[in-house]
């Protein structure tokens, strides 16, 4: 049991909160019954009190009236009603008598002892209530001992004693104080009746809530270790590993975004292994015609110079070829890891009617006639090198496929927040089948591959790479047979 995982912390909080509420309802039902007990309690003693008075002061006159009666008077009676008076309270206050289930005790104020007692418990230790009531002249009531109500829910319930302090005046005068017990029992007994099953449902509703938990943090949990050894499968290269996406809940939509970050992975994975895949394909094959051309050399070209001349010729070429793919791939690699673009405002008329310049004297000996756009100046908030680069890709594509005798046409249009340039050719045009993938890397159709114009298909590849990360749009639509236009559409850019 780690405290640091979620199935012990849940486990955990949830009790303490399930404790909580439990006790606050528990703790409130008890003492709203606890209270009303003292309340009954209290109403009782007074009752009790009220009784007593009367008792004791109908005694006092009974016995004065009965001396008086017997033709005594004066001093006389007094003693006489005074022994009548102390005769009668073990009758009135006995035990055995029923009617009260209170206990008494009598008290002369000026004495520390009772006089008299009707039970062992009746004697109170609270002369300052005594005194109170003789000076007075009237009742005081008093709780003595017991305990807080709320400790009487965990210890066995002590509500203490109900205490009535009665003053009244005995025949020869004097005034004492009667004092009114009640220990409340029945009450008692009601509080004990109730606090073990209080208990014990607090128990089982704590018991019952860390089941819950544990069945719920366990399911959970299920689904977290599911996700888990999905997720440990991936780390180990296996990326066709999918997590279970069934559970219509969070964990299921965590699954999902996981599952399309493996998918996005893998593509990128397979991508990444067929580019070094065709890029050491490409690499290989002039190599392979270099070494061909040195085995060539070391064999016959000490003897015959016009074979020297021709491999030299040809590994010159296949180096050159080389370089142009390194070149080309180190500037893909480059563009990945966010090429710095150096966003300048400038005419991008100029800079197709430059690159219109260069491919037309590129292509000299081809015979086609190159259309750039006007004098007019197109502003655009852009990097021109960026720029320059895509549109010579595009042209060079253009005046490479396109048969002697054909065009190239470069317009630019000026448009909302964008500025769209076109590059269109009058060449053989690319198949529906062939257009989806032209963009990819090492992509060549079969035709331009069989007629050996020297590509790698990588061109494109670049072009579409720098248009995306500059935030632009690059598309194609061509008819076989009759031509090909390439748009890019690039954001203007603020101001
Ligand atoms: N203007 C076009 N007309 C006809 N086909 C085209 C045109 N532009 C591109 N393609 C087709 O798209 C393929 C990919 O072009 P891309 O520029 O990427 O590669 P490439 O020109 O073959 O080689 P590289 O540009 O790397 O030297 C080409 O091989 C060609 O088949
Ligand atoms: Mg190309």
């Amino acid at each position: 049991m780690r405290l640091t995982s979620f199935r012990t912390r849940i486990l955990l909080l949830g009790i303490l909160f399930a404790s909580i509420i439990v006790a606050a309802v528990l703790i409130t039902t008890y003492l709203v019954v606890a209270d009303g007990m003292d309340d009954v309690a209290a109403t009782e003693t007074s009752r009790l009190a009220a009784r007593a008075a009367s008792e004791v002061r109908h005694a006092v006159t009974t016995s004065i009236m009965d001396a008086r009666r017997s033709g005594l008077t004066g001093t006389q009676a007094i003693a006489a009603a005074e022994v009548a008076f102390a005769n009668s309270i073990p009758e009135r206050f006995g035990v055995a008598q029923g009617f009260l289930e209170g206990s008494f005790a009598f008290w002369d104020p000026a004495l520390e002892e009772p006089q008299y007692v009707s039970a062992e418990n009746s004697v109170v230790d609270d002369d300052a209530g005594r005194q109170r009531a003789v000076a007075n002249a009237e009742s005081v009531e008093a709780h003595l001992g017991g305990r807080p109500l709320v400790l009487n829910l965990f210890f066995a319930p002590d509500l203490g004693s109900y205490v009535v302090h009665v003053p009244f005046q005995r025949p020869n005068g004097h005034t004492w104080v009667l004092d009114v017990v009640y220990w409340p029992v029945r009450e008692t007994e009601a509080i004990e009746r109730i606090r073990p099953p209080m208990l014990a449902l607090s128990a089982l509703a704590i018991l019952l809530t860390a089941f819950i938990l544990r069945l719920t943090a366990k399911w959970l949990l299920r689904l977290v270790d599911e996700l888990r050894i999905a997720a440990d499968s991936i780390d180990a290269g296996l990326l066709d590993v999918r997590l279970p996406e069934a559970s219509g809940n969070e964990i299921g939509d965590l699954a999902r975004s996981l599952n399309a970050l493996i998918e996005r992975l893998r593509r990128r994975s397979d991508m990444q292994t067929r580019f070094v895949a065709d890029a050491s394909h490409e690499l290989a094959t002039p190599v392979a015609g270099i070494r061909g051309y040195i085995g060539i050399l070391r064999s016959w070209g000490a003897d015959d110079p016009e074979v020297r001349t021709e491999a030299l010729d040809a590994i010159d070429r296949e180096s050159r070829r080389m370089v142009r793919l390194t070149r080309q791939l180190l500037g893909l690699i480059r563009s990945e890891h966010e090429l710095e673009y150096h966003s300048v405002r400038h005419d991008v008329n100029a800079v197709c009617r430059e690159v219109v310049a260069g491919a037309e004297s590129r292509h000299a000996e081809k015979d086609i006639l190159f259309t750039g756009p006007p004098d007019t100046a197109l502003t655009l908030l852009a990097d021109p090198e960026r720029v320059e680069e895509v549109i010579t890709i595009l042209v060079d594509n253009a005046a490479k496929y396109t048969q002697p005798g054909g065009s190239v046409t470069v317009s630019t249009i000026g448009r909302k927040g964008d500025v769209v340039i076109t590059v269109s050719d009058t060449g053989p045009g690319i198949s529906a089948e062939e257009l989806p993938f032209i963009f990819e890397r090492f992509y060549r159709s079969d035709r331009s591959r069989s007629a050996g114009s020297g590509g790698f298909g990588l061109g494109l590849a670049i072009a579409k790479q720098i248009v995306d990360s500059s935030g632009g749009l690059i598309d194609v639509a061509s008819t076989p047979g009759e031509g090909t236009t390439f748009t890019v559409c690039l954001p203007k850019g603020r101001g």
